[in-house]
C-alpha cells in the first residue's frame, strides 16, 4: 500500500480512484475521473501551448494518419483543419460529425485541462476500437482531435485567414452577470477574429438554452457586417443541424431537463453588408435587471490551473 493510500485509510476516506483506460487500448475513459469546476476564467494566464503562427503548428500529433511525419503542418501535406468546435466540452459534437465528414479534419478547442484530457482519451479509444478502418472511412475517427486552448485569445495562431468552413459555438458559458458579459465567447471584437478564420460562405453555428445569451449572440452577429443569418427553412438539409441540437453533452442534458434550445446559424459573407447608422456596442435590450448582477445563480470564477 502506498503512503498516500495508508494515510487515506487512516483518515477513513476512500482511496483516490484514477482513470485506467489508457492501460487497455480501446477502453473508453470514464467521465467521472475528468470532472472539473464548471467555469475556467478565459482572462487568466493559463499555461497553454500555442504556435506563433499557424504554419508553425505540428498537426501530426493530432492527426497521425493524415500527417504521418512528425512536424508536418497543413501546407506541407495539403490537409488542413476545416471545422472548429469552440468550447467542445466532452467532445460529443466531434464524435457525431466525424463519420458524416470522414475526410474533413475537425478540431475541438477546450480551455479546461481535465475535459480536454478526457476528449483526447475518448478519441484515442475510438481510434483503437476501429483500427481496421481506412483513414478516410466513416468511424475511423482519424479526422477528429482536441486542443487545450483559449479560443478568446489564440484563434489566429492556429488558423490562417479563411481556413475554416465551419465554426461551432454550442451551449457556450452564459456568463449571466452583466459585469461578466465581456467573458462571453461571442462579442463584436471576437467576431472579427472568427470572420478572419472563416472562409467566405463558411458557416457559424450557435446553440444555447439561455434565451438572453441567444439574443446577445444574434444581436452581435446581426450587427456584424460580415455575417448574415441563414433562415431556418434553408437549414433543413444541413446534416450538422441535428448534431448541433442534440449530440453534445450539454444539449443532451438540456433535453433531459426539457429545456429550450435556441439555434442561430450565420453565413460568413464575402463582402461586408450595408449596415444602418452605427449605434455602438451598447446592448439594445436589457439582459437581467439587477445592477450588481446578484442572484443569477452563477458561481464566481477563478483560474483553474
Ligand atoms: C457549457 S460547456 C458546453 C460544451 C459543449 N459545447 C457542449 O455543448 O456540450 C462550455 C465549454 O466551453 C469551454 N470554454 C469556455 N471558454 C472557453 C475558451 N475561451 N476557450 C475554449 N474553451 C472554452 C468550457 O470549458 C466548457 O467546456
Amino acid at each position: 500500500m502506498s503512503a498516500a493510500d495508508a494515510i487515506t485509510k487512516l483518515q477513513g476516506k476512500r482511496p483516490l480512484e484514477e482513470d485506467t483506460s489508457e492501460l487497455t487500448p480501446g477502453k473508453l475513459p470514464q467521465k467521472k475521473y475528468f470532472r472539473q469546476r464548471a467555469h475556467a476564467n478565459p482572462f487568466s494566464d493559463h499555461q497553454l501551448d500555442y504556435p506563433v503562427q499557424p504554419s508553425d503548428y505540428d498537426w501530426s500529433k493530432h492527426y497521425p494518419a493524415h500527417f504521418p511525419a512528425a512536424g508536418t503542418n497543413g501546407e506541407a501535406s495539403g490537409k488542413e483543419v476545416e471545422f472548429a468546435d469552440i468550447g467542445c466540452g466532452y467532445g460529443g459534437l466531434l464524435i457525431a460529425l466525424s463519420p458524416l465528414f470522414p475526410s474533413t479534419l475537425m478540431l475541438g478547442m477546450e480551455i479546461r485541462v481535465k475535459v480536454e484530457e478526457y476528449v483526447e482519451k475518448r478519441i484515442q479509444a475510438l481510434r483503437s476500437q476501429n483500427d481496421s478502418k481506412g483513414r478516410d472511412e466513416a468511424e475511423s475517427y482519424q479526422n477528429i482531435s482536441v486542443s487545450r486552448m483559449n479560443a478568446m485569445k489564440f484563434m489566429p495562431n492556429f488558423f490562417k485567414k479563411g481556413q475554416l468552413s465551419k465554426l461551432f459555438f454550442l451551449f457556450p458559458d452564459p456568463h449571466f452577470k452583466k459585469k461578466k458579459h465581456k467573458a462571453r465567447i461571442v462579442t463584436s471584437t471576437l467576431l472579427a477574429e472568427y470572420a478572419y478564420v472563416l472562409r467566405p460562405n463558411g458557416i457559424l453555428y450557435t446553440v444555447t438554452d439561455v434565451r438572453d445569451l441567444h439574443l446577445w449572440m444574434v444581436k452581435h452577429l446581426d450587427e456584424h457586417p460580415l455575417f448574415e443569418r441563414i433562415p431556418e427553412e434553408d437549414l433543413r438539409d444541413d446534416p450538422c443541424v441535428p448534431c448541433v441540437m442534440g449530440e453534445t453533452e450539454e444539449g443532451k442534458k438540456v433535453e433531459r431537463n426539457k429545456g429550450d434550445k435556441f439555434l442561430a446559424v450565420y453565413r460568413r459573407l464575402e463582402k461586408g453588408k450595408e449596415l444602418g447608422e452605427w449605434k455602438g456596442f451598447k446592448p439594445i435590450f436589457e439582459v437581467g435587471k439587477d445592477k450588481d448582477g446578484e442572484g443569477d445563480g452563477e458561481e464566481e470564477e477563478a483560474g483553474d490551473d
